[in-house]
């Protein structure tokens, strides 16, 4: 049987739970969903919102950034990330990624950081931890507060601390190509109380999200789901996908128009109310998921052949291991050799913010990143058989030409 590159953090008990919060009454669970987060994730502090790109624009709002001042994030990331800062009329600087792991290179930053930048974004891709502590001393020594977007990372820690309360805050997207789903949503993670507070406020001049917009989400979450089961998935998808690769060509683009920008723009608010319900009943096996990714990644990690470059994860740090990304100079031929070997794998993990608005800018790890990276799935629907075949097919496959260390 075949398996997707992807699936969603669906479960068919999401149907009675929406269809419950359609038929009551509002019943706090945005603020139930906050006391269960900071207990699970051991954070302080949890103010839930609409969406990864709301929690992102509260806490710029709460910061109360001169106006017009530059705001230094990853060119390897989510457009969503610089388009949200441009938003609020802050014009994003990017700054190449960590070769380690795809995160944004702390070495890099202190030449950005001149008088107009007003903050820093790191980011936990793929939900690797970003290298923390070098990014802290930089934006302690420029006096500048230090955003980390967790939105891949729900559950990741470096030395035992959790993600999110190591600069000023944090923040999690819950949307529904997410580990961890409400079919939107998204929270402000973060250990002060008085910012928890200001991006309360914040996130106030918004009203939440119209539950409308959660159904329409939670339809399409549905409907990728069970597109993406096994059995379903080898009879359907599949085939298709075969074909379209023996012609160079991919479903990525239709799967975009699906997944991307769903249910319309979020909004600046809070969270839907059916969202935290939905997140609620998640909460529940936040942690085994987690383990089972890991468990997956592990035996990737041990079953690939070393000459195949990978993302890492950085000593002391614990990561959630949302995506498996290796890399390969002739990706279109390992793809497609994985797919023959039932194996679908995902390509288009991240934009290329440097071309869209610094075409003259030199990246050289994000280019390199978003022309080799390959996603193995170790999503909930993965065995350990599957692993041994996406083994056997890297085995076969020329190893590339650069060792995996020199990535
Ligand atoms: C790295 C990254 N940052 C931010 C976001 C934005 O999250 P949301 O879609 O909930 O607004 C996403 C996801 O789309 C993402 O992948």
């Amino acid at each position: 049987m075949a398996v997707a590159r992807r699936t969603i953090d669906f479960a068919p008990r999401d149907v009675v739970t929406i269809a419950r919060g359609l038929l009551s009454p509002p019943s706090g669970a945005a603020a139930a969903l906050e006391r269960a987060l900071s207990r699970e994730l051991d954070v302080p502090h949890v103010v839930t919102a609409a969406s990864g790109r709301a929690a992102l624009g509260a806490i710029v709002r709460a910061l109360e950034l001169r106006r017009g001042s530059r705001v230094v994030v990853p060119c390897y990331t989510d457009m969503s990330v610089p388009d949200t800062l441009g938003d609020l009329d802050h014009e994003a600087r990017f700054v190449d990624s960590d070769p380690l792991d795809a995160n944004p290179d702390a070495r890099l930053l202190p030449p950005l950081l001149d008088a107009s930048v007003s903050a820093v974004v790191t980011a936990h891709h793929f939900g690797r931890v970003a290298d923390l502590d070098a990014t802290l001393a930089v934006c302690d020594e420029h006096g500048l507060p230090l955003i980390e977007d967790a939105t891949h990372a729900i559950g990741a820690t470096a030395r035992g601390q959790p993600v999110g309360t190591f600069g000023v805050a944090g923040y999690l997207s819950f949307n529904f190509t997410k580990p961890f789903t409400g079919f939107g949503g998204g929270a402000v993670l973060t250990a002060d109380v008085r910012f928890a507070a200001a991006v309360r406020q914040a996130l106030a001049l918004a009203p939440p999200e119209p539950r409308a917009a959660t159904v329409k989400r939670a339809l399409k979450g549905a409907a990728l789901w069970l597109a993406t089961r096994r059995a379903l998935f080898t009879l359907t998808a599949y085939p298709l996908l075969t074909g379209l690769a023996r012609r160079g060509g991919d479903l990525a683009s239709s799967y975009q128009a699906v997944a991307n920008r769903p249910g319309g723009t979020a909004s600046w608010g809070p969270i839907s109310e059916l969202s935290a319900r939905v997140a609620l009943d998640h909460v529940a096996h936040l942690r085994a998921d987690i383990d089972r990714r890991r468990a997956l990644a592990d035996a990737l990690d041990d079953a690939l052949p070393p000459t195949i470059p990978r993302l890492r994860d950085r000593p002391a740090t614990r990561g959630v291991a949302y995506f498996y990304v290796i890399l390969a100079e002739r990706r279109a031929e390992l793809a497609r050799r994985l797919l023959g070997a039932g194996i679908d794998t995902g390509h288009h993990l991240m934009h290329d913010n440097g071309a869209r608005f610094d075409p003259r800018g030199e990246f050289p790890v994000a280019r390199r990143l978003l022309a080799e990276s390959i996603q193995i799935p170790i999503h909930a629907g993965v065995r350990p058989g599957d692993i041994e075949r996406v083994a056997r097919v890297a085995r076969a496959f020329e190893p590339s030409q650069r060792p995996a260390q020199n990535l």
